[in-house]
């Protein structure tokens, strides 16, 4: 079956991002102009996926708004003859068939997947964590939806991290099957570097046959009392294949302060209207 479906995870509670966090979604924060999620959006879009289902939580207002349409905003535009922003605001809201549903409890990231089934049903589906944000050539879901269409088994998107941050993420054991492809033998939760089976982290992409869903329900709560994922992952693994692929391009961590400016500032630079200046700006700072 062909992958329609993106579950877009925006429920955390962005405790690393506090005090803004308080009153304000970290995914709404800007990258440059656009905020963090729409990045998120726009991947699952040029990947070929039509459908978001947006999870969210209490708290976490300003997220259906901004993908609804603003007919007052479309008003004022069109009044002012600002005949491209008028279109920019058009286009967002037509081209994103979006629904929500809410984690009632944050009960860590395999609950929030979970939240989504009824809406996702039996089909494949797509899983994107807005905190990570890939700057490619080709969307790093496309490829993966390739992978899924070729193999027909769930895929996950790793990274080559460093030796000291094996254990900030699920490590792979990897048998590679084609370039940057591999099959997922066993995976291992936060290891140090010396039990790691490899330096492939999973990074916030994945795509999920329905089977998934059973595998979280069957799954009792992990670390800090939360539902992660990697143990359904690692649950299902027994039963079915699994694959994983190496992305390509630069990711950015944009969940803390610093990994956030940074991005701000990789994709700052890349813009024709403001990057020159910034780069003299930077340039100059002691
Ligand atoms: P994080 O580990 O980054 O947690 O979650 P967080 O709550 O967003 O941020 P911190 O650690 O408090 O600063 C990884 C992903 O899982 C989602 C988050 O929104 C993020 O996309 N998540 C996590 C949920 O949706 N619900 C949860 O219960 C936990």
């Amino acid at each position: 079956m062909k992958l329609r479906k993106a579950v877009i995870i925006a429920a955390g509670r962005g405790t690393r991002f506090l005090p803004v966090t308080r009153s304000q979604p970290k995914e709404m924060l800007p990258l440059v102009d656009r905020p963090v999620l729409q990045y998120a959006v726009d991947e699952a879009l040029d990947s070929g996926i039509d459908q978001v289902v947006m999870v969210t939580a209490r708290g976490k207002p300003g997220i259906e708004d901004y993908f609804d349409r603003s007919f007052e905003l479309e008003v004022f535009l069109k009044q002012k003859g600002d005949t491209e922003r008028l279109r920019q605001a058009q286009e967002l809201s037509r081209k994103v068939n979006v629904c929500y549903v809410r984690q009632k409890e944050q009960l860590g990231l395999g609950h929030a997947i979970a939240t989504a089934r009824d809406v996702v049903g039996e089909e494949p589906f797509a899983v994107i964590l807005p905190d990570d944000i890939i700057d490619s050539e080709v969307p790093t879901m496309r490829r993966m939806a390739e992978i899924y269409e070729k193999y027909k088994v769930g895929v996950v998107a790793v990274e080559r991290v460093g030796d000291e941050d094996t254990r900030k993420y699920g490590i792979i054991e990897p048998k590679e099957v084609a370039d940057g492809v591999y099959e997922v033998l066993g995976l291992v939760e936060k290891p140090e570097s010396a039990q790691a089976p490899s330096r492939l982290g999973i990074v916030g992409r994945y795509i999920f046959t329905p089977e998934i869903f059973d595998a979280i329900d069957d799954t009792p709560p992990g670390q800090g009392g939360e539902i992660q994922i990697t143990d359904a992952m690692q649950r299902l693994l027994g039963k079915q294949k699994l694959y994983a692929y190496e992305l390509e391009g630069v990711r950015h961590d944009t969940g803390t302060p610093l990994g956030w400016l940074k991005a701000n500032i990789a994709y700052a630079l890349k813009r024709e209207d403001i990057g020159p200046e910034l780069r003299d700006y930077l340039k100059k700072l002691k």
